[in-house]
């Protein structure tokens, strides 16, 4: 067995010596958005501190934890605290948990994430649905030696998003009355926000919003077999005649500002399963 998956496999044992039960939804938060987990019925807490092979994080106060419980009557598992390629994680290390989630039974991972827009016709506090992303301008965490056990040498992206997932979160925001947008997410490393030039480029490329995560974990969920569903929340315009500079504080407060509507939409969807 490669030194991966033995590292996994040691992961998942202990996880399950602490919680028995099998999570069939993933969920990882964005900037502001991880007040999502206090929906959850919490029925396990693991600090990943206490978890083995887990990256663990360095910035003080961002100390991180697997949270278990129940979310509609599902059991779902959901990372509070994420780990971002600006921080310094490599993208094996963002990927680890993700594998985790699949071994642990996992079948659908939900994500969110804060991003900054550059489809002129969007506006902040608009919530997209992510169709389809670009990865070009990231590490691609696939590349290394492929573990055969998790998933093929060149997966397939035609479908990153599930579209089945997609329709249903659709169909819920017009019984909502949300006027949800979707589009295509191209994700950057982060942390500076874009230049002018950047956001131009952005969405020349055929992008409509960008953003500091979200593609790595896409990525390693769609080789290991794993629908993903996810929603950007924007916060900020790229593409302004303003001479405004944009601020970590008013992406957290548009983040949060949306949130209840994006809680809505996966609970619902969660119900669903
Ligand atoms: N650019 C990149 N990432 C972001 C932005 C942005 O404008 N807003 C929130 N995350």
């Amino acid at each position: 067995m490669s030194e991966l998956m033995s590292q996994l496999h040691e992961t998942v044992q202990y996880i399950q010596s602490q919680y028995k039960e099998v999570p069939l939804v993933g969920i990882v938060l964005g900037s502001g958005l991880g007040n999502f987990v206090s929906e959850i019925k919490v029925e396990k807490e693991i600090p990943y501190g206490e978890i083995p092979n887990f990256p663990v994080s360095t910035v003080k106060g961002h100390l991180g934890k697997l949270v278990f419980g129940e979310l509609e009557g599902k059991k779902v598992v959901a990372m509070a605290g994420r780990f971002h390629f600006y921080e310094g994680y490599t993208p094996q290390q963002i990927a680890f948990p993700i594998r985790v989630m699949k071994l642990l039974g996992v079948q659908h991972l939900f994500l969110s994430n804060a991003s900054g827009c550059v489809n002129t016709s969007f506006k902040v506090g608009d919530l997209m649905l992510i169709n389809d992303h670009v990865s070009f301008f990231i590490a691609n965490p696939l590349v290394g030696p492929n573990e055969e056990a998790l998933g093929t040498r060149f997966p397939d992206m035609s479908e990153p998003y599930s579209k089945a997932l997609i329709e249903k979160a659709k169909q819920i925001g017009a019984e909502l009355n949300y006027d949800l947008k979707e589009g295509v997410y191209l994700a950057t490393t982060g942390p500076t926000f874009e230049t002018h030039a950047e956001y131009r480029m952005i969405k020349a490329l055929g992008a409509d919003v960008v953003g500091m995560s979200t593609v790595q974990e896409v990525i390693i969920a769609r080789h290991c077999g794993m629908n993903v569903f996810a929603i950007s929340v924007i916060t900020d315009m790229g593409i302004r005649d303003t001479e405004d500079e944009i601020t970590h504080e008013e992406v957290l407060a548009a983040a949060k500002a949306a949130e209840p509507k994006m809680s809505n939409i996966f609970k619902k969807i969660i119900a669903s399963f």
